[in-house]
């Protein structure tokens, strides 16, 4: 692929729309707020914190990401969501409990100025929840229209120029990928058709990628990972990226898996499991939307350990994952791994994690970071998977036939190399020998 000879600049504003206006969504907007209005520091985002090296270590360039690439001012953003409650963002953001009432005070009329449009929602993708605040229409296709129309509206009525989406919406049902999935036309077909075996997910994500809007996925049902989907984006020229957001214990088994690896330390055994109880948790005790979660979150071992190279090491460990619904916890999960390892000799060691964590307070500065490298790529002219923000996702998507990238590392190298290529720098290799001649 060659360098993009030109980034279109950032002019005017920025609407990131959101499907599923829950925890994630409203710590995510309430922070932008918050730090816009100087009462808070976006940590943990890459975009607003992260800096660059360029060229040889002794050329002492390190810009910050946002000083390197053209990114959207967070003064320029906008926000719209969708969800199947009409809470105004203020209401569902109390409801969600992530923040405190202090924090939420300080940004509460912005937040209330905040309304869901009508969701598309299918109970029979979402077993736990039921609202009121949905989509009618005679066929899928039509839903989808409905949301095209809403997404033109909400840039001629917020005076927004580009816009790109992040779902943020429920965990769906696992189902496996069937013939509609399988090309533009069928996926076509079965909206028209109403083919049940469309997720309203995936009906967001045509109706947007159909509106020249970008579109990542901070879940894992598939939405806008499958054939149809790639072949849509490909030929409107948007960017799209999933799935599911990495965060708790999946982040820390990929920082933690690749120094094991590093050090051909075996592995017998990995126990992992969460107590959580934000709807999030109660959507996943759902034991078929708790298979997609499941699908995304034991991948992550197999690529990084790779045991059809080290069949000695990584070919027989046992791989648990529990996520257990206990409301007194709330979005505060806990989440405790157990790890068996083996050194020199097969003597066998153990590691106990346990890490107190906050899943929005997590998941928040990953959806700024999606939105604005999602309206870079758009505006540097990339277009359908974007595997350079694997970085973000515990299930990243690759083109066909490739194994994802896990290595949070890797994938940290991987991201910044893809700014530096935009931008015609050097790539960097770590090689270094030119310190030495
Ligand atoms: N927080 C994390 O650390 C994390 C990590 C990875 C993935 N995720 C995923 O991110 C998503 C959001 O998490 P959350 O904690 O905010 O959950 P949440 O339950 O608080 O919010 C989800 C919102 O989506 C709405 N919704 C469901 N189906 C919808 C539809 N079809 N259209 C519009 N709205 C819809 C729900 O009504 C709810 O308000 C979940 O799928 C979760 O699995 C979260």
């Amino acid at each position: 692929m060659k360098t993009p000879t030109e980034i279109r600049p950032v002019a005017g504003k920025l609407g990131i729309l959101l499907p599923g206006l829950g925890a994630v969504a409203t710590t995510f907007i309430a922070g932008v707020e918050m730090i816009r209005q100087g009462m808070a520091e976006p940590v943990g985002s890459l975009t607003q914190m992260g800096t660059i090296r360029l060229g040889k270590r002794t050329d002492n360039r390190s810009p910050r990401i946002s000083d390197f690439v053209p990114l959207a001012s967070l003064d320029s953003i906008e926000f719209g969501a969708w969800d199947l409650f009409p809470d105004d963002a203020f209401t569902a953001a109390s409801k969600a409990g992530v923040l405190s009432k202090e924090h939420l005070a300080s940004v509460k009329g912005f937040l209330e100025g905040i309304h869901p449009m009508e969701a598309v929602f299918d109970k029979g993708y979402v077993k736990r929840l039921d609202g009121p605040h949905v989509k009618t229409g005679a066929t899928k296709m039509d839903l989808a229209e409905q949301l095209m129309a809403d997404i033109a509206r909400f840039k001629k009525e917020r005076g927004v120029d580009r816009c790109v989406a992040v779902w943020c919406g429920s965990t769906e049902v696992y189902r496996p990928l069937t013939p509609v999935h399988a090309t533009l036309e069928a996926f076509e077909k079965g909206l028209r058709e109403n083919s049940d075996d469309i997720a309203p997910s995936a009906i967001y994500a045509y109706a947007c990628i159909r509106s020249g809007v970008p579109y990542a996925n901070g879940a894992p049902n598939l939405s806008v990972d499958f054939p149809a989907m790639h072949e849509l984006a490909r030929r409107e020229g948007i960017p799209i990226a999933g799935k599911d957001f990495k965060t708790g214990q999946t982040l820390m088994k990929t920082i933690l898996a690749p120094g094991f690896k590093a050090r051909l330390l075996g592995l017998e055994g990995w126990y992992s499991t969460n107590i959580l109880g934000n709807r999030d948790g109660e959507v996943l005790d759902d034991p078929e939307s708790f298979k997609s979660k499941e699908v995304s979150k034991l991948g992550v071992l197999e690529h990084i350990f790779q045991p059809h190279l080290h069949p000695k090491l990584y070919g027989h460990y046992s791989h648990v994952v529990r996520i257990n619904y206990y409301p007194p916890r709330g979005d505060n999960k806990e989440g405790w791994d157990n790890i068996d390892i083996f050194g020199w000799l097969n003597y066998p060691m153990q590691i106990k994690i346990d890490f107190l964590c906050r899943d929005s307070i997590l998941a928040a500065p990953i959806v700024l970071d999606l939105a604005l490298f999602l309206d870079l790529a758009h505006r540097a002219g990339m277009a359908g998977t974007q595997e350079w923000l694997s970085f973000y996702f515990k299930s990243p998507m690759t083109a066909e036939g490739l194994y994802p990238e896990h290595d949070l590392f890797i994938q940290l190298m991987k991201l910044k190399n893809t700014l530096r290529w935009m931008k015609g720098e050097d790539l960097i290799t770590h090689l270094g020998l030119e310190y030495y001649d």
